[in-house]
């Protein structure tokens, strides 16, 4: 066992330019402790091997790793989820959606039947499953990786019982029809250069073909085939996506397109009438 003071640890922040925050943050993961107890210690116990660790996740970080690849955690509408090297890290301007289904979703039905479709972590309807009691999720995604990781955080999250899980690309092994399908598909333009953070994402969920619109042209097409009467399909899309999503042909009408915080259109909501 060793320790080190405050002071140390900040030496050790600085010397790999790593905000003392973040620093913390790790220790706190590798002691497996609260950050808000250590923040108050003065100094801190720690075995050969956790130092050892501490170094490597510090040097990761330095390298350019998002914080949340390294502890394996993100937070969504204020719930942690697991995420891995094979899920998307939860994006805050996905929270967009949750919201768009607040407006739009059938508060007194029961059983509302939702489909999240490349569910990822499955942030998006765990968070859905969370709000309302009113609802089942049938969690679809082409890799089994990541489906594995949403039943993580569906067991997590004490949702198990109300969720299904099915490998699936897009619509192939989905045999039924739902009242919402909600989706946060890959949007990226296969030339588009990424920023460093991405880099440490799949690229699954990332790229879409040359313009990035190839998964919307797989899913606005058929989804009409798995929606109940006046069903609803929520889309996450680019920033510049709004006006191409429109040239795509379904038997859906757009309701709305809801902006983010910087005014952009990043979601839309489509009913089957
Ligand atoms: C942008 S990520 C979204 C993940 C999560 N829903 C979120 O919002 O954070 C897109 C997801 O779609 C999945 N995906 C990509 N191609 C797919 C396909 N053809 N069929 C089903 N899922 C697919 C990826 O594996 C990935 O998990």
């Amino acid at each position: 066992m060793k320790i080190i003071t405050k002071p140390e640890l900040q030496n050790l922040a600085i010397k790999y330019g790593v905000s003392y925050h973040e620093t913390l943050l790790l220790l706190a993961h590798i002691l497996k402790t609260e950050y808000s107890r250590l923040f108050f210690e003065k100094s801190y116990e720690i075995s050969e091997d956790d130092y050892k660790n501490l170094h490597l996740f510090l040097s990761r970080r330095n390298e350019g790793e998002p914080i949340s690849k390294i502890l394996e955690k993100k937070e969504f509408y204020g719930f942690s989820f697991k995420t891995t090297k094979d899920t998307l890290d939860p994006r805050p301007e996905t929270e967009l959606l949750i919201d768009l289904f607040k407006k739009y979703h059938l508060y007194n039905s029961q059983n509302l039947q939702i489909l999240d479709l490349g569910a990822g972590t499955g942030c998006i309807g765990i968070t859905l499953l969370k709000l309302f009691s009113n609802t089942v999720c049938c969690f679809a995604d082409i890799s089994e990786k990541a489906l594995s990781i949403t039943r993580e955080n569906a067991t997590m999250h004490q949702v198990l019982d109300r969720s299904e899980f099915v490998l699936s690309d897009w619509f192939k092994n989905i045999h039924r029809n739902f009242d919402v399908i909600i989706s946060n598909p890959p949007y990226v333009a296969a030339n588009y250069e990424l920023d460093r953070a991405t880099l440490y994402d799949p690229k699954i969920a990332l790229f879409a073909g040359s313009d990035g619109m190839d998964a919307y042209r797989s899913i606005l097409p058929s989804a009409s085939k798995y929606l109940k009467p006046a069903g609803l399909l929520l889309l996450e899309i680019g920033y510049d996506q709004a006006e191409k999503i429109k040239q795509i042909s379904s038997d859906l009408k757009l309701l709305r397109m809801e902006k983010d915080l910087a005014g952009i259109r990043r979601a839309c909501i489509f009913r089957l009438f």
